[in-house]
């Protein structure tokens, strides 16, 4: 079927069953036209970057109690940052996380751009938080791929070239894919699959919307994808 028919499909899944996340805006909101604030976007970007969901969420929770805008992360000490980020470690993210906060401040006058190329800019900020913020926070059509998204798009197109090789194949299959409605909530669907359906072991295939698209689930490798180049 054709990449539109696919995304509004996991579109509907996604309005269905997506996971309740701090940072979300719940459906009904959504609906009614509500936005994520970028400021909690760019967080769990940022905290979600080699840590669990179900270990970021306190943290979360913390950082936004004591500085609920960037303009009070940008204020804060180093030291009480750097103690606050104890325990999810890769200490660099805390202190670019600081970084990017008072950039955002000293050149955007505290709020974040709406706009890839000047996210891109902030420090701390690669390629992956830079699209998610931009589809998640302003709805942007940028495509976001991280773990999840790699393994998903594999399967889905029985992509047998190894990691990290076939990351410019796989992030071409995955832009053909971003609806321009509604990019926001697909970049956070198909992560969602992902995590959830597509996963590395035992994927619940009966229950994704794509399964009769699957190149993979059709050709019986799926669960052997992605394959990745032996260190
Ligand atoms: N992993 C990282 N960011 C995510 C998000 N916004 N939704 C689902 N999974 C994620």
């Amino acid at each position: 079927r054709d990449p539109a028919t696919l995304s509004a499909d996991l579109l509907s899944w996604y309005d269905r069953h997506a996971r309740a996340m701090p940072w979300r805006v719940p459906p009904a909101a959504r609906q009614a036209g509500t936005r994520p604030d970028p400021y909690r976007v760019w967080l769990s970007e940022v905290m979600l970057q080699q840590t669990t969901v179900a270990a970021v969420r306190d943290y979360f929770h913390r950082f936004t109690a004591r500085w609920p805008e960037v303009t009070d992360l940008a204020a804060a000490a180093d030291a009480d940052v750097m103690a606050e980020w104890a325990g999810l470690g890769y200490y660099a993210r805390a202190r670019n996380l600081l970084k990017c906060a008072r950039a955002v401040v000293a050149e955007h006058d505290g709020r974040f751009p709406a706009d890839h190329a000047a996210l891109l800019a902030l420090p701390g900020v690669g390629p992956y938080t830079a699209a998610a913020v931009a589809a998640i926070a302003f709805d942007l059509p940028e495509t976001v791929v991280d773990g999840n998204v790699e393994r998903v798009i594999t399967r889905l197109h029985d992509v047998h070239t190894p990691l990290p090789q076939a990351k410019l194949e796989i992030t071409a299959l995955a832009r053909t894919l971003t609806p321009q409605a509604r990019p926001g909530d697909y970049a956070q669907a198909i992560m969602d699959l992902g995590a959830t359906i597509c996963t590395p072991r035992n994927p619940a295939c009966g229950l994704c919307p794509w399964r009769d698209d699957c190149a993979g689930r059709l050709a019986g490798s799926a669960t052997d994808l992605p394959k990745k180049t032996p260190k």
